[in-house]
């Protein structure tokens, strides 16, 4: 199915909307990804629109990527979210206590998990755009830090040096309800949340949760599930977010296929920051990199790449978008490529507007329910990235295409779409689909 193109009117409407969405959604040096439903700073929100911004002032996207530095903890984490705003959040600080366990250089309250790696990625980005002074002193900046969240992520996720990094919350995964962490988590979800789940009692659980103001229930996350990945928050902060003792727990450990494909390509991209700046990859985080680059296979199998379940090794084989950011790492083999990609081409995963997180003929599927559908603005983007890299322009561009197509026909800057109709869901004036529109804009115009 093609959808319709629009008018350079409408796209120029549209950039319009998305600088506001922009603007209005700046905390000065960070932007938060929604006024309502996201009132902070979010660790790969803000890096996908520094990606967007570097277009409209590169200075101010310099800063959205440095601003993530101030809630960087002593041991090198750089955390998914850094409470910044001034809205109300349902998983605030008191969720996480995590003034107990550490402290930030701006002494900014974050939360104790992580999430994808897409900081050198941005950092590349943005420095595209600056004049080759500027840009290796952006470099300078940003490097030590960086250093320090890539050699965390090996030192703390993978102790084992497996070269595949354990996430240790579906909130590390940004992919919140996806079947591949849901299963894991219910499993550990406490009896009372079972028995509502078990007697379909969600509905009643629906009223005590605050992420449902501005967004419909049955576009967000169950409220079981929801209330479980609090619980997880909760075994988390017993645990006192330490791998060591986190390990010792049932909490889920999972080598997530996605974070561990973007964290390929952020090895690639830190590799060029450090050869930027004169200096080369310390030595730890070049073998690791070449470890991440290598076990990637081991998640390969039946055509398709899985995430998987660090406790039991076993592969996760729920079909995901998660997956085909196998091709953004870079890493599948050319004789590969044609076989994915008619994957990821065939009409359940695309049928229209880009790729469903969920194909459509799978169970859990429901079009306007978060990772359990939609399509994302993001996930397109960067699988659009990995296309052009991987020799298949053309359907790069028809990505890029479907995407600004879709938005424009939803007439809003929404969270998430749905792959059926195209509807926009989820939150609107979305600020990383805001950025990325722009980005999508700029590259067509190139
Ligand atoms: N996406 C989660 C939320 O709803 C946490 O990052 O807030």
């Amino acid at each position: 199915m093609s959808v319709p193109a629009p008018s350079s009117d409408v796209l120029a409407q549209l950039r319009i909307s998305a600088l506001r969405v922009l603007a209005d959604n700046d905390l000065g040096d960070a932007t938060k990804p929604s006024s309502t439903l996201y009132p902070h700073q979010w660790l790969w929100d803000s890096c996908f629109i520094a990606v967007g911004l570097r277009h409209v002032d590169p200075e101010r996207a310099c800063r959205e990527i440095l601003s993530l530095f101030r809630g960087q903890w002593p041991n090198g984490m750089i955390p998914h979210v850094i409470f910044s705003g001034s809205g109300e959040y349902h998983a605030g600080p008191d969720r996480w206590r995590c003034d107990l366990v550490t402290t930030t250089p701006g002494r900014v309250q974050t939360t104790g998990v992580t999430q994808p790696p897409m900081i050198a990625e941005a950092v590349v980005r943005v420095g595209e755009m600056l004049a080759p002074a500027r840009r290796r002193e952006f470099y300078r900046a940003v490097y030590p830090g960086l250093v320090r969240y890539h050699s965390w992520l090996y030192s703390e996720r993978d102790p084992d040096d497996t070269g595949l990094i354990s996430l240790v919350h579906s909130w590390e995964s940004g992919m919140d309800n996806t079947p591949t962490w849901m299963e894991l988590t219910r499993r550990g979800a406490p009896i009372p949340l079972r028995l509502v789940r078990w007697f379909n009692g969600d509905g009643a659980l629906d009223v005590l949760r605050r992420d449902t103001k501005e967004v419909p229930a049955g576009q967000r996350l169950s409220a079981t599930d929801l209330f479980t990945l609090y619980h997880l928050v909760g075994e988390l902060r017993d645990a006192r977010y330490d791998f060591g003792r986190i390990r010792t727990t049932r909490i889920p450990l999972v080598q997530d296929v996605a974070f561990n494909a973007i964290l390929i390509r952020a090895n690639h991209h830190l590799r060029d920051i450090a050869g930027g700046i004169g200096q080369d990859l310390p030595a730890h985080l070049d073998r690791a990199a070449r470890r991440t680059a290598a076990a990637f296979a081991t998640l390969f199998d039946d055509g398709m790449y899985w995430s998987r379940d660090a406790r039991s090794g076993q592969l996760i084989r729920r079909p995901t978008i998660a997956g085909f950011l196998a091709l953004y790492a870079g890493v599948v083999p050319a004789a590969g490529v044609t076989d994915l990609v008619a994957r990821m081409t065939a009409p359940r995963f695309w049928p229209a507007h880009g790729i469903a997180s969920v194909p459509t003929d799978d169970p859990s599927f429901q079009p306007r329910c978060y990772w359990q559908g939609p399509v994302w603005v993001n996930m397109n983007w960067l699988i659009a990235d990995g296309l052009d890299r991987a020799g298949a322009a053309e359907l790069a561009e028809r990505l890029r295409a479907d995407t600004v197509n879709m938005i424009a026909g939803a007439g809003g800057l929404y969270e998430y779409y749905s792959p059926l109709d195209g509807a926009g869901v989820g939150s609107n004036h979305f600020s990383w689909t805001a950025a990325l529109l722009i980005d999508l804009l700029e590259q067509r115009d190139a």
